[in-house]
C-alpha cells in the first residue's frame, strides 16, 4: 500500500475518540475510547472479531464472512462504513458513523506499521 505511516500517526488523533491500540501484552500505544473496539492488529484481522465488543449488523456479517481486512479495504471502509457495507454485500448497518473523507491510507499505513503486517 502506498501510506504515509508518519501522517497517519498524526491522523490518529480522530480516531481515538473511540478507538484504543492496545497490543496483545497490554501495552497501551493510544489512550482511546472504547465507543469502538481495539485497532491494534487490524490489518490482517478479521473483521468484526474483537472479543466481547458488540458489533452492528454488518461487521457481524462481515466477520461471519471470513473477511480480513487489508490496508487497501481500511482505506474504503473509513470513507463511508455504511456504504462499504453495502457495495461489499453485507448489511449497511454500520455502528460507526464517523467518515474520514482523506487520509485513510496513511492510517492504515500507520496501523499495518505497529504489527509489521
Ligand atoms: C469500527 C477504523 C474513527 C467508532 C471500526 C473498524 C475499523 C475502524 C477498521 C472495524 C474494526 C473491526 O472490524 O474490528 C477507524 C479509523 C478511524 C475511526 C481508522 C479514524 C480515521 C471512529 C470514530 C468513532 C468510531 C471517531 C466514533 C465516533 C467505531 C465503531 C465501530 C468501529 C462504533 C464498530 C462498527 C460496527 O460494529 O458496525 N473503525 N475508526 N470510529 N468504529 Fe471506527
Amino acid at each position: 500500500a502506498d501510506g504515509d505511516a508518519a501522517k497517519g500517526e498524526n491522523e490518529f488523533k480522530k480516531c481515538k475518540a473511540c478507538h484504543m491500540i492496545v497490543a496483545d501484552d497490554g501495552t497501551e500505544i493510544v489512550k482511546g475510547g472504547r465507543t469502538g473496539p481495539n485497532l491494534y492488529g487490524v490489518i490482517g484481522r478479521t473483521a468484526g472479531s474483537v472479543e466481547d465488543f458488540r458489533y452492528g449488523k454488518g461487521l457481524e456479517a462481515a466477520a461471519e464472512a471470513g473477511f480480513v481486512w487489508t490496508e487497501e479495504a481500511l482505506t474504503e471502509y473509513v470513507v463511508d462504513p455504511r456504504v462499504w457495507l453495502d457495495a461489499q454485500g453485507f448489511p449497511n448497518q454500520s455502528k460507526m458513523t464517523f467518515k474520514l473523507r482523506k487520509g485513510g491510507e496513511d492510517v492504515a499505513a500507520y496501523l499495518a506499521s505497529l504489527t509489521g503486517e
